[in-house]
């Protein structure tokens, strides 16, 4: 989604606020856009459609200069993907950059245009400019003051950065909604959305809370919240360490995802190492109070979205199985409007590998004024706003994830799940064993991921098959169907091609129909209760002359025949079989992606992080 980054400083900035879009291009953006304020105050703006760097080739042919600026990557939201509608806006001196969406935007215009204003964009942002200069000419006065003004006008979830020409020694940031932190420099200081943007200048930041709104100058921040107060908010060191920066880093690897991909065996054995002491699952970071709490716990409900959605579906089956306790999964954006009824003595969990997607943010706030016993949180980013309005974290250790499409962070978010379940399981005094077994099915899951990530090329050759096709299917049962959807989903995202996942017994109650010798049909089989069901779907494929593609672990027996490719993976035990299994998954559509040429690390209109509901 939409990236902010802002400076005020005695240095020139330019390459700053360049260097900022860049670290927010995995978030997704269709375009991107600067203005920066030079010696005579007068306003240097480039936007460009597309990429950070033909901007960056612009800003060079331009020689931008000056100590206060701000950028932009802009995730289209009202407006067509048009230079035009690049961000940033501006109304004669006053510049607007923002994250967000203006509900009412469409009513303002129009109060906007009788009263002089027409707008050059089709975009939301603008009319914020026109306001502020509205105000300004007819009331005067500091910036910060005008903001105030305006804010009772706007509805939605928005954060947006103002500069004016008239008074280039500052900005005003605005977050409501969506994030904004403060960067803190020495005789300078930065704002962006993300603090990724801003660490190549300071690692002291300050997070803004909701309805906040700050003045930054080069010396000062001062911070109203939304009453009005001034306000003081803690500044933080960064807990982005050296470790995340190799995260970042590309290394051999021709794209993020396949670098994430090829990082789970490491990133799985953190996240386990981090949750085992003494041969014993540890939750230290939920306190010392934990287990009061968690042997209240009667039911679980946990939201998401997304990829997010299919860890909480394949926990759902463990929770339920395993520690006996009833679970609800539901999608964020779904929740948030419906009337839900809490269930007794119920926990709230959410995952989210960003902390910041609207929909989920938006169902923990909700659900927080509805009586659940507390929320827990399974995030990868420690500062995050869903980590920070959490009662209780439970941190992925996946490092940052850059590819738009979710893969290691999702299969971390399944190890902890189940490192978590096997917890509850201890403390409701159910089953010794399980937790030895968890323990020593997650020890052997890396290795096994490594002889996955040795079948390379061979899924590379299998995804030829797939570069002409519009359609294809995804079956699996039990945990593994919602590994199906997950591979499915991840399909679609980035080679575009239409993709679905159906729980393997529903075949002949519809998407049977689709199938005949043009139909890739994908398959996922474990050797669990339902292999000889899945067998019989396989068959129901095979003689409708479905185009078969057998995940299976080695020691399953399948009858051959010319339709049929068989995947052969390494046995695993069954309670971590859908984090092994995703791993081919992801393969697949990495290369099918990779044959099509689509744009693999960041698919069209997709982010990152999705601040918008
Ligand atoms: C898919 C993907 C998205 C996210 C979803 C939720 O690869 O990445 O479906 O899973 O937008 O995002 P988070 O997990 O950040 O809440």
């Amino acid at each position: 989604m939409c990236g902010i980054i802002g400076a005020v400083s005695t240095r020139n900035i330019t390459d700053i606020l360049l260097e900022g879009l860049r670290q927010l291009e995995y978030r997704g953006y269709d375009s991107a856009g600067i203005a920066v304020i030079n010696n005579q105050n007068n306003l240097q703006l480039i936007r460009k459609l597309g990429k950070v760097n033909i901007l960056a080739e612009a800003v060079k042919h331009n020689s931008l200069h000056g100590g206060t600026g701000v950028a932009h990557t802009r995730w289209a939201t009202h407006g067509n993907l048009t230079e035009i509608n690049a961000h940033p806006h501006i109304s004669s001196n006053i510049i607007v950059v923002h994250n967000g969406i203006i509900e009412n935007f469409q009513s303002l215009r129009q109060k906007l245009f009788k009263k002089g204003y027409t707008c050059v964009s089709d975009t939301d942002t603008e009319i914020i400019a026109h306001l502020v200069h509205f105000e300004q000419y007819q009331q005067g006065g500091k910036l910060e003051k005008i903001i105030k003004m305006i804010i009772p006008q706007l509805s939605g979830n928005y954060s947006i950065v103002i500069m004016d020409c008239l008074n280039p020694e500052l900005l005003v940031a605005v977050r409501s909604g969506s994030p904004l932190i403060i960067g803190c420099g020495v005789g300078e200081n930065f704002i962006a959305s993300d603090q990724r943007a801003l660490l190549q200048v300071t690692s002291r930041f300050i997070f803004l809370e909701d309805g906040d709104i700050a003045e930054i100058t080069k010396t000062t921040i001062k911070i109203w919240n939304k009453i009005g107060q001034i306000v003081e908010r803690p500044e933080t060191l960064s807990k982005i360490n050296n470790n995340e920066e190799l995260y970042q880093k590309k290394n051999n690897f021709c794209h993020y995802m396949k670098k994430e991909i090829f990082e789970q065996p490491l990133v799985i054995k953190n996240t386990i190492e981090s949750h085992i002491n003494y041969g014993m699952i540890t939750m230290a970071e939920l306190g010392p109070d934990i287990n009061i709490l968690f042997s209240k716990i009667k039911h679980i409900k946990i939201i998401a979205c997304g990829t997010s959605y299919h860890s909480a579906m394949v926990s759902r089956y463990w929770l339920e199985e395993l520690a006996e306790l009833p679970c609800d999964v539901e999608i964020a954006s779904e929740f948030i409007y419906r009337q839900s009824i809490v269930q007794k003595n119920s926990l709230l969990i959410t995952i989210s590998q960003s902390g910041e997607t609207a929909d989920t943010l938006s169902a923990l706030r909700l659900a927080k004024k509805m009586g659940y016993l507390g929320s827990l949180t399974i995030c990868n980013i420690a500062s995050s706003t869903i980590v920070r309005e959490s009662d209780l974290v439970l941190i992925t250790n996946a490092g940052i994830e850059i590819g738009v499409a979710s893969t290691k962070t999702f299969t971390t978010q399944l190890t902890l799940l189940l490192i978590f379940v096997a917890y509850i399981v201890r403390l409701r005094k159910m089953n010794n064993i399980l937790e030895k077994n968890i323990i020593e099915a997650l020890a052997n899951l890396p290795n096994r991921i490594e002889k996955i990530l040795l079948l390379d090329n061979y899924i590379k050759k299998l995804a030829q098959a797939f570069i002409n096709k519009e359609h294809a299917l995804y079956l699996g049962r039990g945990t593994l169907y919602p590994i199906a959807m997950e591979g499915a989903l991840k399909l679609k995202e980035i080679s575009y091609i239409h993709a679905e996942a159906y729980a393997a017994g529903e075949l002949k109650h519809g998407p049977l129909a689709l199938v005949d010798e043009t139909m890739p049909v994908i398959i996922i089989a474990s050797n669990n209760k339902f292999l000889d069901k899945i067998k019989l779907n396989i068959e129901e494929v095979r003689i409708r002359g479905g185009q078969l593609y057998i995940f299976a672990e080695q020691n399953i027996c399948l009858t051959k025949s010319n339709e049929m490719k068989i995947i052969s993976l390494p046995n695993v035990e069954e309670l971590v079989a859908p984090i092994l299994f995703t791993i081919p998954m992801q393969m697949l559509a990495y290369h099918i992606a990779l044959i099509k040429g689509t744009n693999v690390d960041q698919p069209r209109n997709l982010a990152k992080c999705v601040t918008v509901e």
